[in-house]
């Protein structure tokens, strides 16, 4: 109950007790009087005095008062004029409420004498509210799957005024889902119902606002309104969707772990928990599972294992969407894995020959390998190459095999080892390459023979050396090796048969170092030569040949021989020389040879003691011992002469000889010169001069053979009777050394034990010289008995 409705009650149970209490006094009809509520205070409502009918003096005079039932002061008694003044403004609202019509009752009381009048106030309703609803918003939540025609209501609008005034009628704003109709309701009231009238679709229009406005029946009229949003529930009715049926990437194999592969969406109209994606695999192999993952709820697709183009070149990856009212959305993945260059290319080596023979045929194989690389395209196409500067070949065979071969002849002496780098590099970027080393050897092959390092070699021996002398060397060197490199000397048989090779020299066989086998004699030999071989040890051996000439050199080592005259005769030879021989009386001629030859050949003589120095003289070069004065009688007859003849070795060598020498009287003086002629013809053509004079020699040798054999015999034969001296019929020296070797040298030796009488005039002792230059003499050679004489002199 309001505050309004319970002051009339008492106000009338107050007005009760003065009608019992007085009733006598209270007039029966009340007076009416209207106002309009919200007039302005003061004015004039009624006027009493009119009413009743009084003077405006007795108002005062009879204590006039207007009392309200609830003691309110609305309405004020003018004192002088008798007018009902309004007290405040009346709100018929806050007074009556909802209740019409709207009465205020009061009493116009006078006090004396005591009198009551009664009376009325309607209080009039002006339009002076809005209709108002009591949400400023309404909230419609309705399912898209609502079936049109379905009413929903909407709350009434109020307004506090009353009757005409207050809410009317309702309108709403256009659209196309909802139209108003209005309701009655049970108190008699209206209120507004929306009436759907299409299927609402969330998809479409999840949401949309409406004005409902309530109007007053005012004039002019008012109006309310409030917002209503409708807002489309959601129901399930759509799958996800894919944005493509097919996504199709391309993914390098190299692409590390956890990489983004893809980010697949899709969309579902449906809102909330029905809008709600989640992405998974659908019917996948477990090899994609292991390569792959997916995120269920931002649909990326990373890498969950490494790719490698050379296993799987390609997956499809069925994927799906599921909302959360399980309706779902398919597409596929196809990823392409992109081949990158990861793989080097590789050589397998098959086969490899190695050493190869240096003389190996062109064209032979020394190795064979293959090449792959497991990439694809560019990725996995080959160069294959060797260095350029070798006499190698690479020729492709079938496939992916290679074959290296020699191209040029090889020479191991050239180059023994090759260091071959084989390079295979790919197409792909960046270029892969792979480099395999062969060492390929060359084998000797006996392709070179041993070369002397002179052809020919000349060594010079002095005579008389010890045995197993080392005279020389050769030496020879082979290019080869090993065994092909192995030289072994030999001697070669001699070009002449006669020459004892074998037993002059021999040779090291394995250094070249030649040795004089025994003592040489220049006498004997003064120059040899012979070929030495040299082979190596391959198969088929190879040799070479180097020419050796040994030439021997002179020593003194004979001493000068003494031919005439002999020494060790029994019966040693007397020169008879003619007292009246004059000065340069020719006595004898000492002829003497010598082994040796130059200067250790070249004889000078030297009367070393005489019976009577003085009387002779000794010719040094050609050991003529002459008179060196006239004889008389006073020089004795036997006369005993030491002739020394000497050679200029060095150190020289010298021999003596004793001369005879006795002289007679009255000796006729056989002569028996040599012609000028002869000896100048000799000298002109000496061999036929000496073939001639040989031939005269060895006739007249015949001749005074016998001549002298008589003589001889009959010398002592006459000295074995008489004691007497030795008479030699005197003649020319027949005497000759004949030189017949080649070589010059005084190979044999013919001598003729001959006395002769008298000298041998011209006569002269000839050898051929050797052709050899005079060599230093050599050691001291002691072992000879002949006398050695220091600081001898000429004659
Ligand atoms: C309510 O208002 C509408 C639109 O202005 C009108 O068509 C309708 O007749 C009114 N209803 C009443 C009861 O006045
Ligand atoms: C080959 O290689 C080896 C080892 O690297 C080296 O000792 C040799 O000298 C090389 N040979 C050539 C001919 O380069
Ligand atoms: C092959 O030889 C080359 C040149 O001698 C060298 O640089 C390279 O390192 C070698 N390669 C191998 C795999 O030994
Ligand atoms: C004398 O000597 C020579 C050589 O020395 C010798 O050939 C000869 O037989 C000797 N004569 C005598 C008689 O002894």
């Amino acid at each position: 109950m309001e505050p309004g409705e319970r002051h009339p009650q008492q106000i009338r149970q107050v007005l009760l007790f003065f009608v019992f209490l007085g009733g006598s006094l209270v007039c029966s009809e009340p007076w009416h009087y209207s106002v309009a509520e919200e007039m302005e205070i003061g004015s004039v409502i009624a006027n009493v005095v009119k009413e009743i009918g009084l003077a405006v003096e007795d108002l005062v005079a009879r204590g006039a008062r207007v009392i309200f039932d609830d003691y309110k002061p609305y309405l004020q008694l003018d004192p002088q004029t008798g007018n009902l003044l309004l007290n405040e403004e009346l709100d018929r609202e806050a007074l009556c409420h909802f209740t019409e019509p709207c009465i205020l009752h009061f009493q116009v009381l006078f006090e004396n004498p005591l009198q009551f009048f009664q009376a009325e106030l309607w209080v009039k309703d002006i339009n002076d509210h809005t209709p108002a609803f009591l949400d400023k918003q309404i909230i419609l939540k309705i399912s898209e799957a609502t079936a049109p025609g379905t009413p929903f209501q909407m709350d009434s609008a109020q307004d506090l005024d009353v009757g005409k005034n207050g809410v009317q009628n309702y309108t709403l704003s256009p659209n196309p889902y909802f139209h108003l109709e209005l309701q009655d309701s049970d108190d008699g009231r209206k209120f507004p119902e929306l009436l759907l009238d299409q299927s609402l679709d969330r998809e479409k229009e999840p949401e949309f606002r409406l004005t409902l406005t309530a109007l007053d029946g005012g004039s002019p009229p008012r109006s309310g309104t409030t917002l209503v949003r409708v807002l489309v529930l959601d129901i399930n009715d759509n799958a996800p969707e894919f944005e493509r049926p097919v996504y199709e990437v391309q993914v390098p194999e190299n692409s590390p772990v956890d990489s983004l592969v893809v980010r697949v969406s899709a969309t579902d109209l449906d809102a909330g928990i029905y809008g709600e994606l989640s992405y998974s695999f659908s019917h996948v192999s477990t090899d994609i599972r292991k390569t792959f993952e997916i995120h269920p709820v931002s649909g990326e697709i990373y890498l969950k294992a490494l790719l490698d183009f050379e296993l799987i070149q390609s997956y499809t990856i069925n994927i799906q969407a599921i909302d959360g009212g399980s309706l779902s959305g398919k597409s596929a993945i196809l990823v392409r894995v992109v081949d990158v260059n990861d793989n080097a290319p590789e050589i397998v080596m098959t086969s490899l020959t190695s050493p190869i023979p240096e003389n190996s045929s062109p064209e032979m194989v020394v190795a064979v390998f293959s090449v792959r690389d497991l990439d694809a395209g560019d990725n996995g196409r080959m160069v294959c190459s060797i260095q350029d500067d070798l006499p190698f070949l690479l020729k492709p065979t079938f496939k992916n095999f290679y074959t290296l071969v020699t191209e040029s002849p090889l020479d191991r002496e050239s180059q023994a080892e090759y260091n071959i780098t084989i390079t295979v590099t790919d197409l792909g970027t960046p270029r892969l390459k792979t480099q395999h080393n062969l060492t390929v050897t060359v084998s000797d092959v006996n392709d070179n023979a041993p070369t002397f390092s002179q052809t020919a070699y000349t060594l010079r021996v002095r005579e008389n050396n010890s045995p197993a002398l080392h005279i020389g060397s050769v030496s020879a060197t082979d290019r080869d090796s090993g065994a092909n490199a192995q030289v072994t000397y030999s001697l070669l048989p001699p070009h002449d048969p006669q020459l004892p090779l074998g037993s002059l020299v021999s040779i090291n066989a394995d250094n070249g170092q030649l040795f004089a086998l025994r003592s040489l004699d220049f006498e004997a030999l003064q120059a040899f030569e012979f070929r030495v071989g040299a082979a190596d040890r391959g198969s088929p051996a190879l040799s070479s040949q180097a020419l050796v000439r040994v030439l021997v050199a002179d020593a003194n080592d004979n001493a000068p021989f003494v031919l005439y005259p002999l020494q060790n005769g029994s019966a040693p030879c007397t020169e008879l020389v003619p007292r009246a021989a004059e000065a340069g009386y020719l006595v004898a001629k000492v002829v003497a040879v010598d082994g040796d030859s130059g200067q250790n050949a070249w004889l000078s003589y030297q009367l070393l003691k005489a019976t009577e120095p003085g009387l002779f003289g000794v010719w040094a070069h050609n050991g003529e011992v002459r008179t060196a004065r006239p004889l008389s009688e006073r020089d004795a007859v036997k006369h005993r002469l030491l002739v020394l003849v000497r050679d200029h070795g060095e150190p020289p060598l010298s021999a003596s000889v004793t001369l005879h020498v006795l002289l007679v009287d009255g000796f006729s003086q056989p002569y028996l010169p040599l012609p000028d002629a002869a000896a100048a013809e000799a000298r002109a053509d000496p061999l036929t001069v000496y073939l001639v004079v040989a031939l005269a020699s060895v006739s007249s040798l015949f001749l005074f053979s016998v001549l002298v054999f008589v003589a001889v015999r009959l010398c002592r034969r006459r000295r074995a009777a008489s004691g007497g001296g030795c008479l030699v019929p005197e003649g020319p020296f027949p005497g000759h050394l004949v030189d017949v070797s080649g070589a010059g040298t005084l190979s044999h030796s013919y001598q003729y034990e001959v006395c002769l009488t008298g000298g041998s005039g011209t006569t002269e002792f000839k050898f051929l010289k050797p052709a050899l230059p005079n060599l230093p003499p050599p050691d001291h050679r002691t072992d000879e008995s002949h006398t050695f004489l220091k600081g001898f002199e000429f004659i």
